[in-house]
């Protein structure tokens, strides 16, 4: 009897991997499972003529091919539900057809020029210090030491909103709030955005980025300001790259200076690309005027500072070669997918 089993399990398994459709699986089903008049239970049937002592070990038996033989079936409905949706995607689908690559976003040249700045300062224990764009008049121009009729204001003109406030000019006031509510040392890069009443050209924007250096401190000479500035540049631009300080002047700095990088092009002789001046211009710098320490509560004879700002787009034009500052809000993706 138990080679009756073996021989219902060897047709099943040879019917079931050749069965084709669901329907004729059923029958086999039907054939072999049935529980009246199903083979399985034809042989079953003989149970009863058996031995009483067999009986046991025949049912375990019986059982044991019943689900080899369920399981050969369940494996060929698989192959059959399979083959059937590959038949279906192949009709729906062409599935060697090139898809369309997900276009992933990233950040914008200007977050990537300002997370390398934020890098370098961070290694140098500077802290990080965000102020205010509204600004109040005191904070933007008289803390710094341009008076209301002092001419300066020309130049930085911009939008005044009510209430005395006005959109800041520069991140400058956030060295009169830092001094205010830390006493030196201290030692703070100031990254923001900042605004003037500028005609938009390829060069100018109402609205660009600045970041602001301020180092207070006993002992503070220029030397500190231009051994920070030069290594910055050099970090920025590559150790190629020179540094050069041009006498300049700020009301909020004394003495003053103009930083200067020179041109990648020509290394200071003068070409087409700088316009033959050999060096372009990265921002202002200088001595943290003692009036400025003064107004903040700390007495210049005994502490002194440095001080610059530049400008996060001028940055990333000279060292993306880029043209015109426009680019960077015109959101075009030919544009920005060129900054990995
Ligand atoms: N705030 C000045 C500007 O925007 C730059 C500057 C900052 C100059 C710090 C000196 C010291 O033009």
């Amino acid at each position: 009897m138990s080679d009756q089993l073996s021989a219902l399990e060897s047709e099943v398994a040879a019917k079931a991997a050749a069965v084709q459709t669901e329907a004729d699986l059923e029958s086999l089903r039907n054939e072999f499972l049935a529980r009246k008049g199903g083979r399985l239970s034809q042989v079953m049937a003989s149970l009863g003529r058996l031995p009483k002592e067999e009986r046991a070990e025949f049912g375990r038996r019986a059982n044991e091919s019943k689900e080899r033989i369920e399981a050969a079936f369940g494996q060929a409905q698989q192959r059959i539900l399979n083959a059937g949706l590959q038949a279906e995607l192949a009709q729906r689908y062409d599935v060697t057809f090139p898809g369309i690559p997900a276009r992933l976003g990233r950040q914008h040249v200007l977050r990537r020029t300002l997370n390398d700045v934020v890098e370098f300062f961070h290694r140098r224990g500077f802290a990080v210090v965000m102020g205010p764009e509204v600004e109040t008049e005191f904070f933007n121009f008289e803390a710094m030491n341009i008076p209301a009729d002092h001419p300066a204001r020309d130049a930085m003109d911009t939008f005044y909103l009510a209430g005395g406030t006005l959109l800041r000019t520069h991140t400058s006031p956030m060295q009169m709030r830092t001094l205010l509510a830390y006493p030196p040392p201290v030692a703070v890069l100031v990254p923001g955005r900042t605004f003037r009443r500028d005609a938009l050209d390829a060069r100018h924007a109402f609205n660009f980025h600045q970041f602001e250096g301020l180092q207070v401190d006993r002992g503070i000479t220029f030397g500190h300001l231009k051994g920070f500035v030069t290594d910055l540049c050099r970090h920025l631009y590559g150790a190629q790259r020179r540094t050069r300080f041009r006498p300049s002047y700020f009301q909020f700095t004394e003495p003053s200076a103009e930083v200067d990088v020179s041109c990648a092009v020509c290394d200071g002789s003068g070409c087409r690309t700088c316009g033959g001046a050999g060096w372009l211009e990265m921002g202002g710098s200088g001595m943290v005027h003692p009036n400025v320490l003064r107004t903040a509560g700390h007495d210049p004879e005994m502490y002194s500072g440095w001080a610059f700002g530049l400008g996060i787009e001028r940055i990333a034009m000279v060292r993306h070669g880029i043209d015109d500052i426009r680019a960077f809000t015109e959101s075009d993706p030919g544009f920005l997918e060129q900054f990995a």
